[in-house]
């Protein structure tokens, strides 16, 4: 949530700047801003809206600053406005931050801050950084004392000491006065510092939040993601958690904080392998669909050399065979779409491997004292690497002495970093802000997985798993037939488009595709949708069916078919509008249904694979009609990096 650039170098910053944002626009889009330095001067400039708005108002404030700092705001604390917008700037104007995270404690600190004649512009937990640096470097810079207040303070500045020069390895008064000020909160961060006493220097420091810095031809780039520097930089330092650094024009160094002193740090160093096609939307009308398009392809690169001799090898787990199979309990832990994909693993590792496997909101776990044993695998499902809840989970379950696997798209994400072993979906960037290829792609690995652990525990001999492999691998084949025809799915969106609320079922595996079917719909279309269990909806659901009520049932071939057809019909007979997702040849179910999708027949475990594509583009079609942003949903972020 909320993205941050900074670049210093040898060309007008603002440009580089907004280019950045714009690519990490998916991170938040209600305001965004920049602060370049001019002269002996910061200036900044910040909008509403998305990151267009500023680049707009660029031509009229004339930037040639070759240093500066920009923002994309998620709003946390304050509402999205260009006076909480980012970068904020110190009572004189002299010192810019931008900040990602949370500041827990900003609420003491803005009284003692206050109290000590700081004048606060905005609402946002993040405006107490620049406040506490400029206490800081005043102290620093101009032999101020803690005791003096503001008043003081700034007549000592009158009279001040120049700013000393940045020598080799060691660290700016500027990032002394970052590294002082974060001593003092509590929290999540990554912020870049710039100041005019310090021209070119981009003081840095992360917590929790991503931030890496890439060196180029043209100068040293920052960013709360590698997104930004992708065919920018050929790679990037990504900075520890806890480090600091100082990036000038053409260096940066790293620091670590050692007894409250900033002492030089190795950074880890990461090769950026850059597709450009990833960025592009190319022949589709925007990502969703590009991404929904890409799954194909998604399903046969995460099975890439993972059947060798007729075993499922997944060597990143970092278990042995016989570690593997004292594993007496799976446990889950995920949030929105990446909980669905577990909810459908659930379902395979007890059926394959008779481990019992529980899954859990990570937003839950984390705080209610799970019961976890050196011998539970906890398995921790994020796309983005850098979910919040879901890395305070992982720390929790590592703590209680479990091993904790990640499967993540993201290439030296938090998740990866803090896991003990990793699976990459291989999904590549996804952009739109509503996850799709990277479902298909947790999918994908945790079917492996649940095969692994049948493998381990001996339930499924080698012939078995051989056929179950290939039955998953040609769920891709399946897949590209399903996107070839998708004019019942246009039809049926046409019919519900102006609904106001909509109802999907599904039982089993069809169960854990309404739930995504319908996270999708109120994501992109922002109509109100609910799933439950097919079975549960004469508890209570039905109660919402009147004439032409959409129902939305996942009733592909299974174990449970004809009750899922059972519940079709009784919300049929109280004149329901039912969309039914089936499997081709199923002629009876047309007379239930009012538009029926048919998708090839695949085996119940692979189902939700294939099923989520059409609600996906049924989604997508819905909001293409009410008019809605499809990439960039409305009150969403693509990486929820708060709680
Ligand atoms: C999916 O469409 C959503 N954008 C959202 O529910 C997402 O799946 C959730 O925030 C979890 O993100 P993660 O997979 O990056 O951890």
């Amino acid at each position: 949530m909320c993205g941050i650039v900074g670049y210093s170098g040898s060309r007008p910053a603002a440009p580089v700047l907004v280019n950045g944002l714009k690519r990490l626009e998916y991170r938040g889009y209600d305001s965004s801003g920049i602060a370049v330095e001019e002269g002996a001067q910061l200036k900044s400039i910040c909008r509403t809206g998305r990151i267009s708005e500023l680049e707009r108002s660029l031509p009229d404030f004339h930037l040639t600053g070759s240093c500066g700092i920009g923002h994309t705001r998620w709003a946390t604390h304050g509402a999205p406005s260009e006076a909480n917008a980012h970068p904020h700037l110190s009572c004189e104007g002299d010192i810019a931050i931008v900040h990602n995270g949370i500041i827990e404690n900003h609420a003491e600190l803005r009284s003692v801050l206050e109290k000590r004649g700081h004048r606060f512009t905005s609402q946002t937990d993040s405006e107490v950084i620049v406040h506490l640096i400029e206490d800081a470097y005043a102290r620093l810079a101009f032999q101020t004392s803690e005791d003096d207040d503001m008043e003081d303070a700034l007549g000592k500045r009158e009279e001040r000491t120049p700013a000393s020069e940045v020598k080799a390895g060691e660290p700016s008064l500027l990032l002394q006065a970052l590294s002082m000020a974060t001593s003092m909160l509590i929290g999540s961060w990554a912020i870049c510092a710039i100041s005019s006493h310090e021209p070119g220097i981009i003081a840095c420091a992360r917590k929790e939040s991503p931030l890496v810095i890439g060196h180029g031809a043209d100068g040293e780039h920052v960013a709360s993601d590698v997104t930004a520097l992708q065919g920018v930089v050929p790679q990037v330092c990504v900075l520890g958690d806890g480090q600091f650094a100082d990036v000038a024009s053409h260096s940066f160094a790293v620091f670590s904080s050692v007894e409250e002193r900033l002492i030089s740090a190795k950074g880890e160093m990461m090769r950026l392998d850059w597709n450009a096609e990833v960025a592009e939307r190319g022949r589709f009308a925007d990502f969703m669909l590009k991404e929904i398009y890409e799954q194909p392809r998604v399903i046969r690169d995460t099975l890439e050399g993972r059947l060798n001799h007729g075993a499922i090898t997944i060597s990143e787990l970092s278990l042995t065979h016989e570690e593997l199979n004292l594993v007496d309990r799976v446990v889950i832990i995920a949030c929105g779409t990446s909980y669905h994909a577990a909810l459908v693993a659930k379902n395979l590792i007890e059926g394959w491997s008779r481990i019992p496997c529980e899954v859990e909101v990570a937003s839950e776990f984390r705080y209610r004292d799970p019961i976890i044993t050196p011998s539970t695998l906890v398995v921790a499902v994020s796309q983005s690497g850098e979910t919040a809840d879901t890395l305070a989970a992982i720390r929790d379950a590592r703590i209680k002495g479990a091993k904790v696997f990640g499967i993540t798209n993201v290439i030296g994400s938090p998740v990866a970093r803090e896991s003990d072993g990793v699976i990459y979906t291989k999904a590549n960037k996804e952009i739109a802000v509503a996850s799709t290829k990277s479902f298909t792609g947790q999918l994908v690995s945790l079917t492996l997985l649940a095969l692994l652990l049948g493998q381990a525990k001996g339930r499924l001999k080698q012939a078995q798993v051989r056929m179950l492999f290939n039955e998953l691998a040609n769920t891709a084949e399946q897949a590209e037939a399903i996107l070839k025809e998708a004019s019942a799915i246009d039809e049926a969106a046409v019919s519900f488009k102006d609904s106001r609320s909509a109802l999907f079922i599904g039982r089993g595996m069809g169960a854990a595709v309404a739930e995504e079917g319908a996270l999708k719909l109120k994501e992109v279309s922002y109509l109100h949708a609910e799933a439950y269990p097919a079975g549960e909806m004469k508890h209570g659901p039905i109660a919402l069916i009147e004439p032409g009520f959409p129902v939305i049932a996942v009733a592909t071939q299974s174990p449970t078919y004809d009750k899922v057809l059972s519940n079709i019909q009784e919300a049929k007979t109280r004149g329901a509008m039912v969309v039914a997702v089936a499997t081709e040849g199923d002629e009876g179910i047309g007379q239930f249904a009012d538009h029926v999708i048919f998708i090839p027949r695949v085996r119940d475990a692979f189902s939700p694979i294939t099923a989520i594509i059409p609600l996906q583009l049924l989604a997508r079609k819905i909001a293409l009609l009410r008019g809605c942003n499809i990439d960039q949903p409305r009150n969403l972020a693509k990486s929820v990096t708060v709680e």
